[in-house]
């Protein structure tokens, strides 16, 4: 008797010290600007019975109820994806109490199930992703750490939106510009005359890649000091997880083009010269892109390659983000993605994904009609690639191939 009294003290007092933990976190993250133009905003999954719906006017209800929908999400068992249309209003039973409910204006209601197709499509790719996380043929760096091992530096690439409940691991190369700007759009950061800015397409690009435009994870660590891992688990428990990604070898094409066939200074100071010093035998390539352009100058796609492959090039610093492994960036093995997305099916994987994370009526993903690498060009853009080299190559980014279910591109390889 005694102990079971004990015991329930103690759970008691535990959960006012959990709760008044919550309360000191949630202030925190409702003083920034990301809950203020939101008077009604439930949490990410599950929404909120009618009665506690109702406009607030000013700070402090909808700060209340923000820790009301957090910690309903805690109580709640664990759901799974918000696909199922959101819930309508049933009229007359909720027309007796004295204010209406209003369903959180963002959800659009879909009449028709998401087609079996997509959903298989998705359920394919994630257990993909756990099978070749838990196979021991599929073996990189820090596949076996856990998420606590990972330095924070690392996790640079998972941008939060905390209104929607949103965490995206962007991958350069694989529309990133564009989910990016999504991903402003929705987190409602950018204001243009005091407006939330609604357009994805008129955010210069500039702006979509400055990272003061994006929560980061690695940002945590100076908002939350001590207690950011912990927010962090629970974040990645309780938010929808997505990234995007593409052929390994084709998104190396795309990287090669858009920094080194383009005028890019930048990559070049970086990147070209070290190229062509150390593979081109130019003991003083062109100072500038412009001079380098202007003679006609520039690392060819083989001299990349060997960059790459080169043993000095990650010791002098990792992989530029254009092309680090998307294990590297996005480690999906820590994190169980909840959507994959590839660039091959994009506008599908688009629609899909903006359906499911409930947000298909306030942004539409912008469609391209740029050039894209496209995979057929693969064996040309190899063609002057040692085979030896292109093998090494595979290699290098083998664990992607298999954990994103890319084939083994054998006629490369094989010749
Ligand atoms: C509410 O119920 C009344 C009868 O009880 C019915 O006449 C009315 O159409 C209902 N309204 C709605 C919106 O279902
Ligand atoms: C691991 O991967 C290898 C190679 O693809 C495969 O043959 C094997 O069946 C996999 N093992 C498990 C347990 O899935
Ligand atoms: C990960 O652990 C497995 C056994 O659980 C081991 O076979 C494998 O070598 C380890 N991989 C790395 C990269 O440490
Ligand atoms: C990013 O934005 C901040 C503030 O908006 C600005 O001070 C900074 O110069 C920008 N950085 C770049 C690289 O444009
Ligand atoms: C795309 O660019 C490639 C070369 O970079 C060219 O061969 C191809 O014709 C272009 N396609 C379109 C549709 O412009």
């Amino acid at each position: 008797m005694g102990t079971s009294r004990m015991f329930r003290i103690f759970v008691v007092l535990g959960s006012a010290f959990m709760i008044l933990l919550i309360i000191i976190y949630w202030d925190d993250v409702g003083a920034s600007h990301l809950y203020l133009h939101t008077p009604v905003s439930p949490g990410p999954k599950i929404p909120r019975p009618p009665a506690q719906q109702r406009p607030q006017t000013s700070r402090t209800p909808s700060f209340l109820s923000d820790i009301d929908a957090f910690v309903n999400q805690f109580l709640e068992p664990g759901t799974g994806e918000p696909t199922d249309p959101a819930p309508v209003d049933t009229g007359n039973q909720s027309e007796k109490a004295e204010e209406r409910y209003v369903p959180r204006q963002e959800w659009k209601i879909h009449l028709t199930p998401l087609a079996a197709e997509l959903r298989d499509r998705q359920e394919q790719r994630r257990r993909l992703l756990q099978d070749m996380c838990s196979n021991d043929s599929v073996a990189f760096p820090g596949k076996n750490r856990s998420f606590d091992d990972i330095p924070n530096k690392e996790l640079d690439h998972l941008i939060v939106d905390d209104r929607h409940g949103i965490i995206y691991c962007y991958v350069p190369k694989v529309a990133c510009s564009n989910w990016k700007r999504i991903m402003i759009v929705l987190s409602e950061s950018l204001l243009q005359d005091g407006v939330p800015q609604r357009d994805p397409l008129t955010i210069p690009r500039d702006l979509v890649h400055n990272s003061s435009m994006h929560f980061t994870f690695n940002k945590f660590w100076k908002r939350y000091g001590k207690f950011a891992r912990h927010l962090m688990k629970v974040k990645l428990k309780k938010y929808t997880k997505f990234l995007f990604v593409r052929d390994p070898f084709v998104r190396l094409i795309s990287a090669y083009r858009n920094k080194f066939e383009l005028r890019n200074e930048d990559f070049y100071r970086r990147f070209a010269q070290v190229m062509l010093r150390r593979y081109a035998n130019q003991p003083t390539p062109p100072a500038s892109v412009d001079e380098a352009f202007a003679v006609g100058v520039h690392p060819s796609f083989s001299h990349f390659v060997q960059y790459l492959l080169d043993p000095q090039t990650e010791k002098e610093m990792p992989f530029n983000e254009h092309w680090r492994q998307v294990y590297r960036l996005c480690h999906p093995c820590q994190i169980q993605y909840d959507f994959v997305g590839h660039l091959e099916t994009a506008e599908e994987d688009a629609e899909h994904l903006l359906r499911q994370l409930r947000v298909d009526n306030v942004v539409e993903f912008p469609t391209t009609h740029r050039n894209l690498t496209a995979s057929s060009w693969e064996a040309d853009w190899f063609n002057a690639v040692p085979v030896e080299a292109r093998r090494e190559l595979y290699k290098l980014y083998e664990p992607d191939f298999r954990l994103f279910g890319y084939e083994r591109p054998d006629s490369i390889l094989n010749e």
